[in-house]
């Protein structure tokens, strides 16, 4: 996949920008703060409806404006589609493709695929597990659009059952009351289920990738590992080993407590992999629906959800060592990194279509890595059908990527830079 012309129009720092992005590698420059991240985070935009740095859309527009527009021609093959977002905070985003009548925002998402690492990435590894449950529900979302409406259903039910919980604090608990709670253990199972599903999908898809990637940028023969940890394996507990919570669970018929407890989910090698990855989406939704019932009593004296995908997290490891808290500054962007990279494959493999590779935006990557592993991200990068680098110093970016290389000299001025040969 690729962009060739961006307009942006009052987003962030723009009034009126227009560039031209040729195939393979573009490399914007120019001092820090003078806008390059802004056009990095609009593609991004224009293909998740999210930005890396924000989760509000307010500070997307221009100060002082209404509403901000994203517009791109994106190539896949030989087919163009326009694409054009008008962002609207505070009220409903819109969308217009190939010049139409404008539709949901929403109806753009799937058709402009991207991988975006910046900086905000090291949070992967050093952020709360919301940042790591992100990581697999946008991949999910940009493989599968229609989660996205799974996903806010979860947080809908989820609001509500906690607000049911918090009520029923001050009040004994009756018949009525336990019967209103299993109707709401159901609906946050399905929609849970399904949620917790996918991410399992893409945690196992991500996994070899994440392995090779970090293998190849770092050089290192420690393995990345990925490591799902559920609530429903530890029954709200952080309880590091599932077998034991899983074991010590009554059984439920098909679910796949009840098999974790008979065999042996951890294969020799495999100690990262969940036996939850194995198992139906119906087997998930009964596993919580049990889950939730065994986490009745300690709900109801906390006042909140204890069981659900909301509470989950990833395990990253360098083999056995945690990645967070042990790992060197280096190996710590080398994870953040290959986990980025290999979403970019997991894409590549759900639609291995000519053209069809999402575009990929390194943002301010090259000054944080060594001479070493910037010649090798260089070299994984240039498989991409469209690559976007920004960087502040022109040195940093390896030379193989600088041709087509655009200078950002202020918010009216971009422009095209003649690359001399450089060593
Ligand atoms: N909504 C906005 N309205 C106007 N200016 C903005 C807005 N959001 C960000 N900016 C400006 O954009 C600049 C940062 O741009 P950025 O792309 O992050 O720079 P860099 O080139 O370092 O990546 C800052 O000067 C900031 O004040
Ligand atoms: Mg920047």
């Amino acid at each position: 996949m690729r962009i060739s012309q961006l307009t942006l129009t009052d987003f962030r720092s723009y009034a009126h920008a227009q560039l031209t992005l040729e195939p393979g590698p573009n490399v914007l420059l120019g001092y820090n703060g003078v806008g390059k991240t802004n056009i990095a985070e609009a593609i991004g935009y224009l293909s998740t409806l999210s930005s890396h740095r924000v989760s509000q859309d307010g500070p997307l527009v221009r100060h002082g404006e209404k509403q901000a527009f994203i517009r791109a021609d994106a190539h896949r093959g030989s087919r163009q589609a326009r694409l054009e977002v008008e962002i609207n905070p505070g009220r409903s985003n819109r969308a217009r493709i190939n010049r139409g009548n404008p539709v949901r925002a929403t109806d753009v998402l799937g058709i402009l695929r991207t991988v975006l690492f910046a900086p905000e990435d090291l949070e992967l590894i050093k952020g709360s597990p919301a940042v790591r449950r992100r990581l697999l529900d946008d991949l999910a979302v940009q493989l599968r659009p229609a989660l996205g409406r799974v996903r806010l259903d979860y947080e809908k039910v989820l609001k509500q059952r906690n607000a049911l919980l918090k009520s029923l604090r001050h009040e004994g608990f009756t018949a009525t009351h336990e019967s209103t709670l299993a109707v709401w253990d159901h609906q946050l199972s399905e929609a849970g289920s399904h949620l917790l599903k996918a991410r399992l999908e893409m945690l196992t898809a991500l996994r070899p990738h994440t392995a090779t990637a970090y293998g190849q940028l770092s050089g290192s023969v420690r393995t990345a590992r990925l490591k799902y940890l559920s609530s429903l394996d530890a029954a709200g507990t952080n309880d590091e080993d599932p077998d034991v919570e899983m074991a010590a669970a009554p059984d439920t018929e098909g679910a796949p407590a009840a098999d974790a407890g008979a065999g042996s989910p951890t294969v020799p090698g495999t100690a990262d992999v969940s036996a939850l990855e194995s198992a139906s989406r119906e087997e998930l939704a009964a596993l919580m629906v049990q889950r939730l019932g065994a986490a009745r009593r300690e709900e109801r004296h906390r006042a909140i959800t204890l069981v659900g995908p909301h509470r989950d997290d990833i395990a990253f490891t360098l083999d056995e060592v945690p990645v967070k808290g042990f790992a060197s500054h280096g190996e710590t962007w080398s994870f953040a990194l290959a986990l980025r990279l290999a979403a970019y494959r997991v894409m590549v493999d759900d639609d291995p279509g000519e053209g069809a590779q999402p575009v990929l935006i390194l943002d301010d990557v090259f000054a944080e890595l060594d001479s070493r592993r910037r010649r090798r991200l260089a070299e994984l990068a240039a498989e991409a059908e469209q690559l976007i680098v920004t960087a502040a110093v022109d040195d940093d970016v390896p030379a193989s990527l600088m041709r087509n290389a655009l200078r950002v000299e202020s918010v009216d001025q971009i422009s095209q830079v003649t690359v001399h040969e450089r060593d």
